[in-house]
């Protein structure tokens, strides 16, 4: 058996590993070039565009995954975002979760809700138990999203899309919102759009 050839080895060894880095290096520079183009809409700084788009920074990683793979499968229907993931593969939006659940929750400045509409939003809770699942604050968790500070505009349009089952992707969901009085859930999303308490979770926020 001829001896090892230490010297040889090792530059095997280095070349594998700087292989390994740069390829990594590659990944992650991919990461940012297909991030670039959800920018456009949803905003160099997490500040979406218009109104009717949702803040991703900072959302739940499991949540983000899960509404791109139903954008992918038509199971959630929006002719943008389906556009926008048709082409990308289980691990790009994987990524991108990671991704956009590491950075910062914007602050969007929407007024905080009157007594009365804060009033009207903690009744409805009381009935349906949103923080059950949404918990306390509103900040979300794993797969359940994030509310607290989410575009006004944007919540009044989903809850509809749920109600009349345009948003199809949570059925559970749609019986909900259909069980809840439409009022209660106006004041809710007043509510939810004024509510922030940044770094409660320390999720995106620190
Ligand atoms: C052309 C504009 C546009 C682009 C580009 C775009 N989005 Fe969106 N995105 C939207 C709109 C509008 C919605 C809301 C869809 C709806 O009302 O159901 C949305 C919804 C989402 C949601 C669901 C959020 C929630 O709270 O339910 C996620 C996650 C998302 N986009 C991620 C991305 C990612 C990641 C990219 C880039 C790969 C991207 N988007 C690119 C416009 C865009
Ligand atoms: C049983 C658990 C549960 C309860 C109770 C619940 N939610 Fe949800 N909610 C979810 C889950 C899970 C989703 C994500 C659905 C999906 O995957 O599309 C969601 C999604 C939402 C969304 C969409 C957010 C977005 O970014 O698109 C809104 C708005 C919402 N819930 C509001 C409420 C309100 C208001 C209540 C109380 C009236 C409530 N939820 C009660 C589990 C719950």
């Amino acid at each position: 058996m001829p001896p090892l050839n230490i010297p040889r080895l090792s530059i095997m060894l280095m070349t594998l590993v700087a292989a390994f880095v740069q390829a990594s290096a590659a990944q992650a520079e991919a990461i940012e070039e297909k991030a670039a183009i959800c920018s456009t809409c949803h905003g160099e700084k997490g500040v979406p565009i218009d109104k009717v788009t949702p803040i991703i920074w900072g959302q739940m990683e499991g949540y983000i995954y899960l509404q791109l793979r139903d954008f992918k499968s038509g199971a959630r229907a929006n002719d943008l975002m389906q556009a926008v993931v048709a082409d990308l593969t289980k691990d790009d939006l994987k990524a991108l979760a990671a991704y956009f659940a590491a950075k910062p929750w914007p602050d969007l400045q929407q007024p905080s809700a009157s007594k009365d509409v804060a009033a009207a939003a903690l009744a409805l809770n009381t009935s349906v138990g949103c923080t059950g699942c949404h918990l306390g604050d509103y900040q979300g968790d794993s797969t359940v999203p994030r509310l607290a500070g989410q575009q006004h505009e944007y919540m009044d349009k989903t809850i509809n899309e749920f109600r009349d089952r345009t948003r199809a992707n949570n059925p559970g969901m749609s019986d909900l919102m259909i069980a809840s009085p439409p009022d209660g859930l106006k004041a809710m999303s007043a509510y939810l759009a004024g509510l922030q308490i940044l770094g409660s979770t320390g999720h995106g926020s620190r």
